[in-house]
């Protein structure tokens, strides 16, 4: 039995329990376990790797490898390198899968075609080898790579298999110019993964985290637990990445006497901002990316600023029958803090003389004008049903395609969330797009809106993931247009990894 048939069938005998539709609220309030509050507070060195590989000339060997009980990419004997390259460059890449189990490389908001999407639907099988072969269309900004084998995604994601893609293009180098940011030193990649204590690689998920995500105990920066980071009173640049299976972080900063520390947004997924927005804080969902400036320049020597992630209600409403059916014969989940569960996550200390701070330019980068048409909105609806969670009542079938787009078009779509539901961080592959408007937004989203139309500060960028809170609608804008001649494939699906094992996903044709 495949892990997506085994995960299929535990909801269907869950979903077979259920009767009242109660819902039980699971979130911030539930009992979390004395073991992930303890240790590990700010004793390490946040790990800054130097393992970058500019994607040029020639081909890049991948492997994907197995190491005891880790996973990992290697390539130039670089462990989860980040691969950075020039917009308008090509990239050539060579997967060998040196792993027991069929695998792809899935490269999460870069817009190529089907053939080098690595969706899964052509696994990689073990031994094998693969090239990926792809020009880099899409702007700067912080993307990242990641395994898609269905049913496995995310296990293997969790257990090590990441990194990070840095497209850089004339709006970047002059930002870095600006404000005199150095890679590696004052402009720093955060990566967010919150995982299990104990048995540091263990995937094993209960019916309760198939049903709900795999939640972790203690928060890793960089792959370190809760580190600490000295720096220079200037500006830093942190482009934060959540590379969590299910978790959503609140990120804020406050300093050593309790206050908020603001800070200036200037990208998201799909790369610079027009403006930088002044943020007190951003809500960052699996998958997603912020780029921010916080200027340390403003703090004495010897104080420290956290980067932390505040607290916020879970909003996981599931049917009462369908949780306590997961909960029953199992232990309650092992170390687990539940989603919107406050933490801090890493502390800056301030080291050194005043060396000022250069103002944040006016004018970041231009975003490529919304094209609308007269046409419908077009709905996908996000729901539990009959043990699973589904987009528009149907789960992935590798041989339906649920929604098809003439290429070219514009469409708006319109992501609908059921009440009772979970929060669900919705992503596209193959195309960044807009967000048009947050309606009927929960209170605690109404409350960050910038604008009239609802939207958070995130939301003002490129996106390819967005996150749909319980009773909200969300209406996203997409330009299909695409130079890739025949039908493409493409994916839309939950980043929340386990729903998306579970089939939240639903087939793409453009063509
Ligand atoms: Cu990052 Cu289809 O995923
Ligand atoms: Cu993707
Ligand atoms: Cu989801």
């Amino acid at each position: 039995m495949t892990d997506f048939e085994a995960r299929r069938r535990t909801l269907l005998r869950l979903a077979a329990g259920l009767a009242a539709m109660v819902p039980v609220r699971l979130g911030a309030d539930a009992q979390s376990s004395s073991e992930c509050r303890r240790g590990g507070d700010f004793f390490l060195p946040l790990a800054l790797p130097r393992n970058r590989i500019t994607l040029g000339n020639g081909v890049l060997t991948l492997r994907a490898t197995s190491q005891q009980d880790a996973l990992a990419f290697f390539a130039n004997d670089m462990r989860n390198p980040t691969l950075v390259a020039a917009s308008g460059a090509s990239a050539s890449i060579d997967l060998v899968n040196a792993l027991g189990e069929p695998t792809t490389v899935h490269w999460h908001g870069l817009s190529v075609d089907t053939r080098n999407d690595g969706n899964g639907e052509a696994p990689v099988a073990p031994g094998a080898t693969f090239r990926y072969a792809f020009p880099i269309r899409n702007r700067s900004g912080l993307y990242w790579y990641h395994p898609h084998p269905h049913g496995a995604t995310a296990r293997q994601t969790y257990r090590g298999l990441f990194g990070t893609f840095e497209v850089e293009d004339d709006d970047e180098l002059a930002l870095r110019r600006a404000l005199g940011l150095a890679v590696g030193d004052s402009q720093i990649t955060l990566v967010l993964q919150d995982r299990r204590s104990g048995d540091a690689d263990r995937y094993a998920p209960a019916p309760e985290d198939e049903l709900l995500g795999w939640y972790g105990c203690v928060p890793h920066v960089n792959g370190v637990l809760r580190p600490y980071h000295d720096v220079a009173r200037t500006t830093y640049r942190l482009r934060i990445l959540n590379a969590s299976n299910a978790r959503t972080y609140r990120l804020a900063f406050r300093d050593d006497a309790g206050n908020g520390v603001p800070f200036h947004l200037v990208g998201t997924d799909g790369g610079l901002l027009e403006q930088a927005v002044r943020c007190p804080e951003v809500l960052l969902s699996p998958a997603e990316r912020a780029d921010v400036l916080v200027d340390f320049a403003r703090l004495a020597q010897g104080r420290y600023v956290i980067l932390e992630t505040r607290a916020f209600g879970a909003m996981q409403d599931v049917p009462r029958a369908v949780v306590e059916d997961a909960q029953h014969g199992h232990a309650r989940v092992e170390s687990s803090l539940p989603d919107g569960a406050p933490f801090d996550l890493v502390q800056f200390r301030v080291r050194g003389a005043a060396s000022g701070s250069a103002p944040i330019p006016q004018q970041l980068s231009r975003l490529p004008a919304v094209r609308t048409s007269g046409e419908d909105d077009r709905p996908l609806r996000l729901g539990f049903a009959k043990g699973r969670w589904r987009i528009n009542d149907r789960v992935y079938d590798m041989s339906a395609t649920a929604i098809d787009v003439p290429r070219g078009a514009a469409e708006t779509w319109l992501l609908r969330n059921y009440h009772a539901s979970a929060p669900h961080a919705m992503h596209l592959h193959g195309f960044q797009f807009r967000v048009a408007a947050r309606e009927t937004s929960p209170e605690q989203i109404a409350a960050m809106a910038l604008d009239d139309r609802g939207r958070l500060a995130t939301d003002l960028g490129l996106k390819d993931t967005v996150l749909v809170w319980p009773g909200e609608s969300v209406r996203i804008a997409i330009d299909f247009r695409t130079p890739y001649a025949d039908d493409q494939i493409y994916l839309v699906h939950c980043h929340n990894l386990e729903h998306e094992d579970a089939g939240m996903m639903l087939r793409v044709r453009v063509g």
